[in-house]
């Protein structure tokens, strides 16, 4: 048996030619006896990865991923061993032996044998009832396209699939697997069918085998719109709708157009526009914009002017810097999905909206600047003030992916690096801003307040300049106090550089006979105004444990790089207060902290 195994994989190996098959996710050019292309497994500019036709191996000098086809496919789709043989083996037309099956692996098999059936069955109710297909002819799909994406019709009723399922000898816990029953809560068996009297859209993978369905009502309705649940084959997060009728067409182009809807899938592909794809009524996710990456450069974002999707797709500039991905902003005429563009004006005005796509970070800075009147300083402060954070996320995030994929190579030895930590510490060191959240940056069309930022923030550095004078007030106070709490080096403590001045001659003084410190400071010496001050000042002088609490807050913040301006004896600039808005967000639990994955989960 083993041998035979052996015996398979060698077969499917040598009847797939590995370079056909690696330049279907990679561009490949030759080099000597070798192939060579940017490795899909890591962000690269040169080329680092090669295909040895010979060896029949790959191999990449950049991250050091290597192996047969099989492993290449393993990896690239992010299957299993078996499940990759099997897709190389179904494209040499090998039939594989049952061995080496795993239980997950039938099930996925019988989940898609359900989805073949129930595709033709609602294809077939489709053919025969009028109501659907009046509803596609007023809305002016064409039969053929129609025909190529198997659109079809679940029937007004409680069990005709079912019926129909059951017929073929399929029960109903395995429907229900599949997503195609619903149970109603308290029931032990049976079900009942998911999708009643609606249009159904199958949703396929890459190859183009069914595994989910998105139903919309005929007409108006709630909810306009039901998709298959998340099931073993089907998670929407990975999936886009028209993926396996695009894939040829978005790898000739290079570039793919991603829309909102189902709708308007099918008509972009009508007209001719047959790179076009849409996520399932979701943000587009990391996953998705890999999927892309494999046969594309640029992404073309087609959006109506006041979706939802827009913003959410904005908030994922980084996501896209990192993957490196062109992104382009396409934004429709008020009101209109491709859909209605292009059926109501042809191919013409969509392509012209097209050609005028703007690279999503400029569509962006414009989204930011249209909110202000730079004209103003204050405005202009304002815009720069969104806009900065966006610039270093970009041009950092790069770096920070390389870097973070240092931990990836399994040398335990190495330090782990986090992006979102080299992040700030890049920022850190480059003196920029730190970013605010996303979803604070984005074009505030969304409703949002401008955030009342430096008022807060004051109010904390406020504290901290009190916390300053009021220790030092008490070391003016009392000698025994300054002998207890003044540092050898009062800039450990202190952060302005006139409060650490004084308390270095405070410091200076500990060594004389008296404690006089009206004599410290000469006229007009600008110590003085600050002696002025502290004498003045009616707040009671804290106890010994309050005082240490002082201490502990100071040294607490004398730590922080960002707290420059301050030690600097300067107001610190917008951009600077942002740096010390972030510092107290941060010290917030991880758990108030954004998370990026859900964030474009949702
Ligand atoms: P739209 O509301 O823009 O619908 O939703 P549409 O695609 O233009 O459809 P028509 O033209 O009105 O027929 C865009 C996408 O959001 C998801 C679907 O994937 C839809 O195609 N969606 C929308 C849902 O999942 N559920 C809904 O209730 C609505
Ligand atoms: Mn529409």
């Amino acid at each position: 048996m083993a041998a035979s195994s052996e015996d398979i994989v060698q077969e499917v190996k040598s009847r797939v030619d590995i370079t056909e098959v690696v330049s279907e996710y990679v561009p490949l050019r030759p080099a000597g006896r070798r192939q060579v292309g940017l490795c899909p497994f890591h962000s690269e500019k040169t080329p680092s990865f090669g295909v040895s036709p010979d060896k029949q191996s790959w191999y990449c000098f950049g991250c050091g991923e290597g192996g047969d086809v099989i492993k290449f496919i393993e990896k690239i789709e992010n299957l299993p061993f078996r499940e990759a043989l099997e897709r190389l083996a179904r494209r040499a037309g090998i039939a594989l032996p049952e061995w080496g099956r795993g239980p997950n692996a039938s099930e996925k098999d019988r989940l898609r044998e359900l989805h073949e059936w129930a595709t033709g069955f609602y294809e077939q109710a489709l053919a025969r009832a009028d109501a659907p297909r009046d509803y596609l002819a007023r809305r002016g799909m064409a039969d053929e396209v129609r025909a190529r994406f198997r659109l079809g019709y679940a029937p007004d009723s409680w069990d005709a699939l079912r019926n129909f399922l059951r017929s073929k000898g399929a029960n109903d816990d395995e429907m229900l697997k599949a997503g195609l029953l619903l149970r109603k809560d308290g029931d032990t068996r049976g079900g009942y069918d998911r999708f009643r009297d609606r249009l159904l859209f199958p949703i396929a993978d890459a190859e183009g085998r069914v595994i989910a369905f998105g139903g919309r009502i005929l007409g108006e309705g709630q909810p306009k719109y039901l998709n298959s649940p998340e099931t073993p084959l089907f998670s929407k997060s990975r999936v886009l709708y028209g993926l396996h009728r695009a894939l040829a067409p978005m790898k000739a182009r290079k570039e793919a157009l991603v829309m909102e809807g189902y709708m308007d899938v099918l008509a972009a592909h009508e007209f001719g526009f047959d790179h076009a794809v849409a996520p399932l009524g979701t943000a587009l996710t990391e996953g998705h914009l890999q999927l892309l990456r494999r046969t594309c450069e640029r992404v073309y974002l087609v959006f109506d002017a006041d979706s939802a999707g827009i913003r959410a797709a904005l908030r994922s500039l980084a996501l896209f810097e990192k993957i490196e991905l062109e992104a382009r902003v396409v934004v429709l005429p008020a009101g209109e999905d491709p859909d209605s563009l292009l059926r109501k004006g042809g191919a013409a005005p969509f392509a012209q909206a097209l050609a005028d796509a703007q690279p999503i970070l400029d569509y962006r800075m414009n989204a930011i600047v249209a909110q202000h009147d730079i004209r103003t300083d204050e405005g202009y402060t304002k815009a720069c003030r969104e806009i900065v954070p966006l610039l270093s996320q970009v041009e950092a995030s790069r770096w920070v992916h390389k870097l973070a994929q240092l931990r990836s190579d399994g040398d335990a030895t190495r330090v782990v690096f986090h992006e979102e930590d080299l992040l700030r510490h890049i920022r850190g060191l480059r003196g920029a801003p730190a970013p605010k959240p996303e979803r604070s940056s984005a074009p505030r069309q969304e409703g949002q307040k401008p955030a009342p930022e430096a008022p807060k923030v004051s109010v904390a550095v406020r504290k901290l300049y009190k916390a300053e004078e009021l220790l030092l007030k008490a070391c003016l106070d009392d000698r025994a106090t300054a002998a207890r709490i003044l540092p050898e080096d009062p800039g450990d403590l202190f952060v302005r550089e006139e409060t650490r001045a004084l308390a270095a001659l405070a410091r200076k003084s500990l060594s004389g006979a008296d404690w006089n410190p009206a004599a410290w400071a000469v006229e007009n010496d600008p110590l003085q105004s600050l002696l002025g001050r502290l004498a003045a000042d009616p707040t009671p002088v804290p106890d010994a444990p309050a005082l240490d609490g002082l201490v502990e807050l100071l040294r607490l913040h004398r730590e922080q790089p960002r707290m420059k301006p301050l030690t600097e004896g300067r107001t610190p600039s917008a951009d600077e207060w942002a740096e010390i808005k972030e510092f107290y967000r941060r010290k917030k639990p991880a758990s108030a902290r954004d998370d990026e994955e859900s964030r474009l989960a949702s």
